[in-house]
Order: structure tokens, then sequence, then C-alpha cells
């Protein structure tokens, strides 16, 4: 799924070449944080409920060093010149603008918990492809966070890592997502998916060993265009925690299957009937995805992952025609299932499928893309892989 105009060659030797070539001079060490699909539990996260992502093999790696005082530079092979900002900066969240935003958020993060972060310089590196919905965003947060933690020798566990993440790309950035991108970027493990309760943010790693049982999940970069995305996901976010005032609970997590039919009774709006249908049902096949995946029956979750994306198109709305081409085609060429991951308006499709037929399941996706006219899709097979390292 490489976008055209990506550099080629190791990852992380790419970021030790950049430092040496902006820096003269040798890293300190390497650190590094996967892009993730979410196997399925979408809008959920910000909604106190449950999501089941897996770390994808493609990486952002950060190689870095310290430096004196409280100043950071930060390059990205992504960009044509380095970034630097101080201490001033890095305090007043918007300071520093576009994609070095998402380094002095973690600086700031950091700091407005009281650690003490040590200057430094930065090169990045990556092989997740920006804004399709991989997270590359939190993959590029959790590589510098795990940096600075060890450069710094800082006191902050795994398991508090992803909220600060999450600070960083709200408050700092702006972008009001929930915790799951950050979690699976720290989170993850090879061969599992990361079944995550937003609300206590205890984790369970579930096996998930596509290999073994001759499956695999291909990964269709839709390449649609976001269309009004940040506004779109903000809407979303305010309807679901209005219908939650309404209905008189801390999130819609706490609306359990029995209660849905009375509390939709209790909303006058269609709309906000939709939304909250969408986020309890889903919180349902998260954990019944998960049940099913501890019983090793994996091929059993197609019809769970395909019926959240119909819960995506036709409820929640977020999904886009080159979107539900891409499951369509992907079915009806055998899929297990499919459905749309991430936030929506654009972004990927995963699809289960038998290994055998992974290259026949992608072909005709491209071919109904073809039809329909739209831009070629990208498509690539992945495993469950690790987190941040
Ligand atoms: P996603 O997280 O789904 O890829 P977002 O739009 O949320 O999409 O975040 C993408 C943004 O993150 C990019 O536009 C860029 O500002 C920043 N970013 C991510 N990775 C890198 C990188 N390796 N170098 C520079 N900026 C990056
Ligand atoms: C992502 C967001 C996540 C989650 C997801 C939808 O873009 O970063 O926090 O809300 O959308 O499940």
């Amino acid at each position: 799924m490489t976008e055209p105009g990506t550099p080629v060659g190791d990852v992380a030797e790419r970021a030790t070449a950049g430092f040496r070539q902006r820096y003269g001079a040798e890293p300190a060490g390497r650190w590094a944080a996967p892009g993730r699909v979410n196997l399925i539990g979408e809008h959920t996260d910000y909604n106190d409920g449950f999501v089941l992502p897996f770390a994808l093999p493609l990486r952002t790696v950060v190689a870095a060093a310290p430096q004196d005082g409280e100043r950071w530079t930060v390059w990205s092979e992504l960009a044509d010149s380095p970034v630097e900002f101080g201490a001033t900066e890095a305090d007043q969240p918007g300071r520093v603008t576009g994609w070095a935003a998402y380094v002095a958020g973690v600086v700031w993060a950091l700091r407005a918990a009281g650690h003490a972060v040590p200057g430094a310089r930065l090169a990045i590196a990556s092989d997740v492809p920006l804004g399709s919905g991989l997270s590359s965003s939190a993959a590029i947060e959790a590589a510098v966070l795990a940096a600075l933690v060890e450069l710094g020798g800082l006191n902050l566990p795994a398991e508090r890592r992803p909220r600060l993440a999450q600070r960083a790309e709200n408050d700092y950035v702006g972008a009001p997502t929930g915790i799951m991108d950050q979690s699976a970027a720290i989170r993850c493990r090879e061969g599992h998916a990361l079944f995550l309760d937003c609300r206590t943010e205890s984790v369970e790693q579930i096996p998930f060993d596509l290999d073994a049982a001759g499956l695999a999940v291909l990964v269709i970069d839709s390449r649609a265009p976001h269309r009004h995305a940040d506004g779109e996901y903000a809407s979303r976010r305010k309807s679901c925690e209005r219908a939650a005032e309404l209905l008189g609970v801390p999130a819609l997590r706490d609306v359990s299957p029995a209660d849905l039919d009375a509390a939709l009774t209790r909303l006058d709006d269609d709309e906000m009937r939709r939304r909250v249908r969408h986020v309890v049902t889903e919180d349902q096949r998260v954990l019944h995805t998960v049940a099913l995946l501890r019983a090793g029956r994996i091929r059993d979750i197609g019809p769970l992952l395909t019926a959240s994306h119909a819960s995506m198109r036709d409820d929640f709305e977020i999904t886009v025609p080159e979107i539900d081409t891409a499951v369509e085609a992907a079915l009806a060429a055998g899929a297990h299932g499919a459905r749309m991951t991430g936030g929506g308006f654009g972004g990927c499709v995963l699809a289960l499928v038998e290994a055998s037929s992974a290259d026949a399941v992608a072909r005709a996706v491209v071919e109904a893309y073809a039809e329909r006219g739209f831009a070629t899709p990208g498509t690539l097979t992945v495993l469950p892989s690790a987190g941040a390292t």
C-alpha cells in the first residue's frame, strides 16, 4: 500500500540515515510504533465502550538523541525542513502547527503531567500511509513518546502512555479522538488483537492467529478523499454525548442491549436514535467477536464484521461510495466478512479472507473500482503485529 512518492528502503535505516544527515551525529537509539486496523468496535471508544484493534506491520520509527536545554528539533522524511521549538511553544497548544504539532503535543502532554522532558533531536521515517485511517498520527505520537520517556529516564509505564498521547492529539493538535488508536500503537502484541475496555482501560490480548487458521486480513485503502471527516467525526461524538445526557447515563456504554428499545422510544430525533443504536449494537458485536475468538472460531466472526459495516453505513452514516463498493466486492468475491475500519468518510476497509483467495478478492475489488470509475485502491494483506518498541 505504498503511496506515490513514498521513500523506499528499511524504515529504521531511513530514520537513522536521516538523523545522521540532518544532525551530523549518531542517534542514541530508535523507537518504533505501528499503525493499526480496528477489527471491530467503531466509534465506541469515546462512548466508554469496547474496541478490538490490532497493530500493523507498518511502522513509524524515530531516531533520537538528547540535546542541551529545553529545545526540540524534529525532522520527518515527509517534510521539507526540520522544525524547532522550545518550552514556550510547547507549553501553548496551537503554537506549533502542521505535522510537527504531533511531536510538540507529546512534549506538551508530558510537561503538563509534570515530567521533566529532555531536549532532543529527532528524525522520523514511516511506512504508515498518512491520512488513510490507519493511525499514522497515533504511530508518530507513540514513537516520539517512547523516545522521550527513555531519553529522559521518565517514569511512565506503558498502560499510562495511551492517555497521554491522546491528550497530545485532543488538546494540542485539536482532534477530538478517543483512546483506541494510541492504545493500539502502544499496547498491541504480535499474533493478538487488543480487547480494550475504553472506560477502565483494562486490556486482554486475544489470540488472533490468522496464519495457523489459513486466513488473512486484506486491507483495502479506498483512496477516497476524506470528505469533511473532521467536522463529521466531531458531530457524531457530540450527538452521542447529547443522547447519553438525554437518557441520563454517563455514556452510551451504559445502555444495555435489553434497554435499547426502551431507550430509543425516549429520544425524539430519528437521527439520534440511529446513532445510539449503532453504538449499543456495536459494543455487543465486539463482545460477541471476542467470545468467538476466545473459542478459536475465527471464520465465524465474518458476519459480525459485515453487520458492523451495515450499521456504520445505515445508522451511523459514516461510509462513502468507494468504501461500500470495496465491502460489497470483497463479500461477492468470497470474503467471510468485510467492514470499514477507522473514523470513516474514506480510509480503509478490512476483509477476512481465506489466505488462498486473498489475491482474487483484491483483484475483484480493483475491478469493481475500475467499473465505477474510482481511483485504483491500494491492497495489502496484514498479520497482527507488535505495538511500540
Ligand atoms: P491518520 O492518523 O489516520 O493517518 P490523520 O489525518 O489523523 O490520519 O493524521 C495524519 C497526520 O499525522 C499527517 O497529516 C501528519 O501531520 C501527521 N503525521 C503522521 N505521520 C507522520 C510522519 N511520519 N511524518 C510527519 N507527519 C506525520
Ligand atoms: C478514529 C479515532 C478513534 C476512534 C475511531 C472510530 O479516527 O481516532 O479514537 O474513535 O476513529 O472508531
